[in-house]
């Protein structure tokens, strides 16, 4: 099957998802922010104070091409930043844009110390960079999918619907 990429904003539920769906489903899995942080051995807040997050878009770049042969790869937030994975992403697999409210994010956000760009931004820049990325991801989904109100299970039934649904499995 064609690889899934999981985007979607930071506490979306990219992780949660992609990890249900490939136990559900049998498939092979990746977070591709774990398999960042095991291969620098460094937490990616220490990647962004030390090296800042260009750096951090050049090895999350490098890692994404490291990652395609898994069937599901629940990316970071700001995949999107670079056009780049972008192009990859639509050309050899489908698009899923877990989508959450921004008060919902907000809420389940809160008191997180591992996301460097939350953490250090106040709330007119959250909205914004929400905003931003919220159009990023329409722009490049094959598929959106709401999870504020749905159920893990509903949520990775409604994807394999789809996928399933698109020939690519
Ligand atoms: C980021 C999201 C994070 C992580 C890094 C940068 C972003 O991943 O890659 O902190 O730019 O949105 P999650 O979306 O898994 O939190």
């Amino acid at each position: 099957m064609k690889p899934i990429f999981l985007i979607g904003f930071m506490g979306s539920g990219k992780s949660t998802i992609g990890k249900a769906l490939s136990e559900r489903y049998n498939l092979s899995f990746v977070d591709l922010d774990d398999y960042i942080v095991k291969k620098q051995g460094m937490e990616i807040t220490k990647i962004f104070e030390q090296f800042g997050e260009d750096k951090f878009r050049e090895l999350e770049h490098e890692a994404l091409n490291e990652v395609l042969l898994k069937n599901i790869i629940a990316t970071g937030g700001g995949i999107v930043e670079q056009k780049e994975n972008v192009s990859l992403m639509k050309e050899i697999g489908t698009i899923i844009y877990l989508h959450a409210t921004f008060a919902e994010i907000d809420h389940r956000l809160k008191g997180d110390q591992t996301r460097p760009l939350w953490l250090n931004s106040n709330l007119k820049e959250k909205q914004q960079l929400y905003a931003r990325r919220n159009t990023l991801y329409r722009s490049c989904a094959d598929y959106i999918i709401s999870t504020d109100q749905q159920t893990i299970h509903e949520i990775i039934t409604n994807i394999m619907d789809k996928v399933t649904l698109n020939k690519s499995y």
